[in-house]
């Protein structure tokens, strides 16, 4: 059955869950483990440009073994979540930000460009479908919404492909980390290069950063902090999080860098900081300057912060020849309140004074 409430064909779920297999998967949904009863399927094509907007049934993408992301790895993607509010209401948290990146993503991965109203409008009609899986506020809980875009030219060959996919699926979602952390400098891997993806939120930099998660956890750290590629001196990130340090000035610090994703988050928590009596500095940092303030006690408080993560406490880093807890090795009174600020904005218990929510 095809239905067109909003601009994009419907083709309904026949086998949708019923709502008591829904409440059961919303009571603990983990992370990434459930997907709603539909989603969004864009194609593009060469000389066709976008085409056959739709919703459909959350299934198997239909991809010949040569599309051309399973070999070359053409592919982006984009994560941020709706978030349910105590009257019930829905809403998203500076959502076109994400619009924006993906096409920068794009760009950088020679893919075509996707309309953000397209982006926009094709997360909305989705959500106005299975709205019903975005669950209660009551422990952070929210629907994760994940765009995505995959070359799917038929091509054993490495050029850009002339056709693409563009997804939106959803995922009922609890906490991703439930942890403060201990960050590993890796002597051995580096994220990203001069001129490379590290800007660019695509599955290619997720995969080579694999094996440092492994090497972090060997050390008994949750995740990685990245160094540069060039000079392995400055900080960049760390896996899956960007990341940022309180100091005993009132500085809040966060290293500046080409080769860094540029995190919705990040920057909502810089713009946050001044409410917080902090003044925020992205500049570069390095090595030493981290380990010399760590020694010093003048940083005070480290956090790492992302959509999934939203802000993860970093108690402390180790290194192959150090390590050093930060501050007293406990969660700062800094991270606490900005945490609780971000979250109180996004759940709709906190004024929006930037206007970042926006109705589902
Ligand atoms: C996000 O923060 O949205 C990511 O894409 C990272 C991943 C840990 C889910």
């Amino acid at each position: 059955m095809v239905e067109n409430p909003g601009t994009l064909p419907v083709t309904r779920n026949q086998n949708a869950l019923s709502e008591a297999q829904l409440a059961e998967i919303l009571t603990n949904p983990g992370f990434g483990a459930h997907f709603t009863d539909h989603m969004v399927l864009i194609n593009w094509d060469e000389g066709q440009g976008w085409h056959d907007a739709r919703i459909v049934p959350t299934a198997p993408l239909p991809l010949h073994p040569s599309a051309a992301v399973l070999h070359y790895a053409q592919e982006i993607f984009e994560g941020l979540k709706a978030y349910r509010w105590d009257d019930g209401s829905i809403h998203l948290f500076r959502p076109e930000l994400n619009a924006a990146r993906f096409n920068r993503s794009a760009q950088r991965l020679g893919m075509p460009e996707l309309p953000e109203s397209l982006f926009l409008d094709s997360i909305h009609e989705l959500l106005a479908l299975d709205g019903r899986w975005v669950p209660g506020n009551a422990n952070e809980e929210n629907l994760y919404i994940r765009p995505f875009m995959v070359a799917n030219e038929n091509l054993i060959g490495v050029r850009p492909s002339k056709s693409y996919l563009f997804c939106v699926l959803l995922t009922p979602a609890g906490a991703y980390y439930n942890a403060p952390m201990t960050l590993w400098l890796t002597p051995n891997f580096t994220r990203a290069a001069v001129g490379g993806t590290g800007k660019a939120k695509c599955g290619g930099n997720y995969a080579a950063s694999l094996i440092a998660a492994d090497e972090a956890a060997e050390h008994g750290c949750g995740q990685v902090l990245w160094l540069d590629g060039a000079e392995r001196r400055w900080l960049e990130e760390c896996g899956t999080m960007n990341i940022m340090f309180v100091t005993s000035d009132g500085e809040l610090l966060t290293p500046e860098s080409p080769n860094i994703l540029e995190g919705v988050t990040r920057d909502s928590i810089l713009q946050l900081a001044e409410d917080h009596h902090l003044r925020a500095v992205a500049r570069p940092i390095d090595v030493d300057e981290l380990k010399q303030r760590l020694e010093d006690g003048t940083i005070t408080e480290c956090f790492a912060c992302g959509t999934a993560a939203v802000i993860t406490p970093i108690i402390g880093f180790k290194a192959p020849e150090w390590e050093l807890a930060v501050g007293n090795g406990e969660v700062g009174p800094k991270t606490a309140e900005l945490r609780e600020a971000l979250l109180g904005i996004q759940y709709g218990r906190r004024e929006d004074a930037r206007g970042w929510t926006r109705p589902a």
